[in-house]
């Protein structure tokens, strides 16, 4: 071998070894974040609400709460000290606006003030079933702290704050979703508090998340760790005995969170048995999911390439989503592709995008004006499947896929109202456009699951 060819190899080997080492130290060191983290809301429930926050100091965190922010009456305190901090207060009122005051004790000394003030607020859950609007946000892959971001979050508050809610009492916002890689790019601790907690900690204080689990989220452990989820139901729904995945109710909505980054979703395993009992076990009116992996893309990742993220978006097109569809669902929100796509109202298809059949479309309109027409709880009676993965930026893809007839690549986020059996869903791009908008109208429940031809 040449003299320089050997130099060469030898100095990119270097390079090489020296970048390895590098992302090793920082994705290391940033699993172990230790700092300040502003408070964020969790697991909401009719009569409960889970507070978190981060302290620099060592101490018992505790919680001054009341209905008006003149009168904090009653007091949450942590049996421990520590930098991690979680309260759980329980015994609320439902559909009911809570003012809260966090301290911290340090040592037996005199609890310090750390959060306090009219910004310091949250809304109670309305009691399950009833039939009063909802109105939730959906971030997609929101996870790389920039401009992009930026521009996302505050198009979509600049829109919420264009088109309030009716009812001024109610909150801004009663909910956030993210469809998953809530932290580029390795998930560790500190990317969580530079990419997601604190861009987005003035919405964190006052609306309770729920963050999907996406494949960059699972490359280190901060996720269980950071955000706590219902294992037993605590926020409604069928307990699902783990944090990968589990259902909570809001009003007369349903929500199904599910894990298709780490968790089996072969025939019979743990989740799918589990979606399936917990979609029959459900009476509510609408039923929402939402997951990492999309099963129809043609954007940065291509769902009919079966080797494409290891065959999950396969998975869970063959296999979640015939539960899904004989379960009624309405909606299911992904991510992953950084793009936004849409479907048809439609059901049944469960190959690839050659096998898009006309009989699988139930409405061949956008859906906007009229609104799709969906009766009850009926099995196959149309789902729209939806990619939301470009809250923090935006890839390339041929965006062609037949099953989704709104393809577009541009950055932001999305807004669901649901009100008098109408769900209204609005694509909000970062320069502040509702760039797609459509509702399904629910009609009376015929009782009867239509059917699915069964794919050759
Ligand atoms: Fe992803």
């Amino acid at each position: 071998m040449k003299k320089w060819v050997k130099r060469l190899a030898q100095g990119f080997l270097a390079l090489l070894l020296i970048y390895g080492v590098g992302r090793f130290v920082v994705v290391y060191l940033g699993s172990f974040y230790t700092g300040e983290r502003a408070p964020y809301l969790m697991m909401p429930a009719p009569n409960a609400m889970t507070l978190r926050w981060q302290t620099l100091q060592k101490g018992e965190g505790q919680i001054r709460y009341g209905r008006s922010l003149a009168k904090l009456d009653h007091l949450a305190t942590e049996m421990s000290s520590a930098e991690e901090h979680e309260l759980r207060l329980q015994g609320l009122k439902p559909g009911t606006r809570y003012y809260y005051r966090i301290e911290n004790q340090v040592d037996g000394e005199t609890a310090k003030t750390l959060y306090s003030g009219k910004a310091y607020w949250f809304m109670t859950s309305p009691k399950t079933g009833q039939a009063v609007s909802v109105r939730f946000a959906v971030l997609g892959d929101p996870g790389k702290a920039g401009k992009v971001q930026t521009q996302v979050r505050e198009a979509l508050m600049a829109w919420l704050a264009k088109n309030p809610r009716p009812d001024r009492n109610r909150a801004y916002l009663d909910l956030l979703l993210t469809t998953g890689d809530n932290a580029y790019r390795s998930g560790t601790n500190k990317q969580f508090q530079v990419d997601f907690f604190t861009p987005y900690a003035s919405i964190l204080k006052n609306v309770p998340v729920w963050p999907a689990y996406g494949n960059h989220d699972a490359r280190r452990w901060a996720f269980f760790d950071i955000f706590s989820f219902p294992t037993k139901a605590e926020s409604g729904g069928l307990a699902s005995g783990t944090e990968h995945y589990y259902s909570f109710d809001y009003a007369n909505a349903h929500f199904i969170m599910l894990d298709t980054t780490a968790s089996s979703m072969a025939v019979g395993s743990k989740m799918l048995n589990w979606l399936q009992r917990d979609l029959a076990a459900s009476k509510q009116k609408w039923i929402i999911a939402a997951f990492h992996h999309p099963p129809y893309s043609h954007g940065s990742h291509d769902s009919d390439n079966p080797h494409d993220s290891g065959g999950r978006m396969l998975d869970v097109r063959k296999n979640v989503l015939p539960i899904l569809e004989a379960g009624g669902a309405d909606l299911v929100l992904s991510g992953h592709s950084h793009m936004y796509e849409r479907s048809w109202l439609m059901r049944c298809n469960y190959g690839d995008s050659s096998t898009l059949q006309a009989n699988m479309i139930r409405e061949k309109t956008l859906g906007r004006t009229p609104p799709y027409k969906k009766p009850g709880r009926d099995g196959f009676s149309g789902t729209v499947y939806t990619v939301i993965g470009s809250s923090s930026k935006h890839d390339q893809g041929r965006l062609d896929h037949p099953d989704m007839p709104v393809s577009l690549a541009e950055s932001g986020s999305v807004v669901v109202d649901i009100a008098n059996g109408l769900m209204s869903v609005r694509f909000i791009t970062k320069r502040g456009r509702v760039a797609d908008h459509f509702s399904i109208l629910k009609t009376p429940a015929t009782g009867q699951a239509m059917r699915c031809a069964p794919l050759n």
